[in-house]
């Protein structure tokens, strides 16, 4: 998986279980020959343990808490997401924040349980419409990324996902300017606080969908896709896989 463009797919609160596994089943068969990407799939929680993936398909978590066990009502641990046969775990999403709390602190905590377990964050920053209008993007940005990786020594199994908050689920894309400007700053406050670190695979994700998967993928610093509703229907995720793998095929 080690450098390959990433596709995730995150499909929040949709699919049984049944539904999901036949779901990445139709996806796979319909992908074969995929072998310049890495797809991940990341399904609710009870999902992920029958979910048959096989690589370069990987599931993913997408959310954790961060003790390995005791009293925490409705929380899942990474042990138990890694028994599952996940290689991943979606960290600090966008609707975690607004909707249920996560703090820059827990998730910093998420993202070192993670990475105990051996498994990959994709650590999710962004900023709301109200930051880029008022010019508030970079700091933003920084203060997620220095919050969520504080104490940390190395980022080898981290993946960072740029979603702009006002693009996710609305339709509305980021320009290739604002991708770019924000995926180089990223990597350059990553190089900043990791001067060691040879680059850091940063995916976009906001609005994703085949008709624009193409261009998205080819803006530079553009690392892969965290996707949502175009991962939930099979033609639309496996098209943009295809267009991500006949790309890297022809590069
Ligand atoms: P979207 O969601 O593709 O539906 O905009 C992206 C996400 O929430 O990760």
């Amino acid at each position: 998986m080690e450098g390959k463009p990433i596709i995730a797919g995150n499909w929040k609160m949709h699919k049984t279980t049944n539904e999901g596994s036949a779901f990445a089943m139709s996806v796979q068969n319909i992908l074969v020959d995929i072998k310049n990407v890495s797809v991940v799939f990341s399904p609710p929680f009870i999902g992920l343990f029958e979910l048959e993936v096989e690589s370069p398909f990987f599931k993913a978590a997408q959310n954790c808490h961060w003790e390995d066990h005791g009293a925490f009502t409705g929380e899942i641990s990474t042990s138990m997401i890694k028994s599952c046969g996940a290689e991943f775990v979606i960290i600090g999403h966008s609707e975690r924040r607004q909707y249920f709390g996560d703090s820059n602190k827990w998730i910093n905590k998420k993202i070192k349980s993670v990475i105990a377990e051996e498994l990959n964050p994709i650590f999710c920053i962004g900023e709301t419409l109200d930051e880029r209008e008022s010019g508030k993007t970079e700091e933003r940005l920084r203060n997620q990324i220095v919050k969520g990786l504080d104490g940390l020594k190395d980022l080898n199994k981290i993946v960072i996902a740029y979603e702009p908050v006002w693009a996710i689920g609305t339709g509305k894309t980021a320009n290739n300017l604002q991708i770019r400007e924000a995926h180089s700053y990223i990597k350059k406050v990553i190089k900043e606080l990791y001067p060691s670190i040879q680059d850091i695979q940063v995916l976009y994700g906001g609005s994703v969908k085949p008709s624009n998967a193409g261009e998205l993928i080819c803006v530079p610093h553009v690392d892969g896709f965290l996707i949502g509703g175009a991962s939930l229907d099979v033609d639309s995720f496996s098209s943009i896989v295809q267009i991500v793998e006949d790309i890297q095929e022809n590069k």
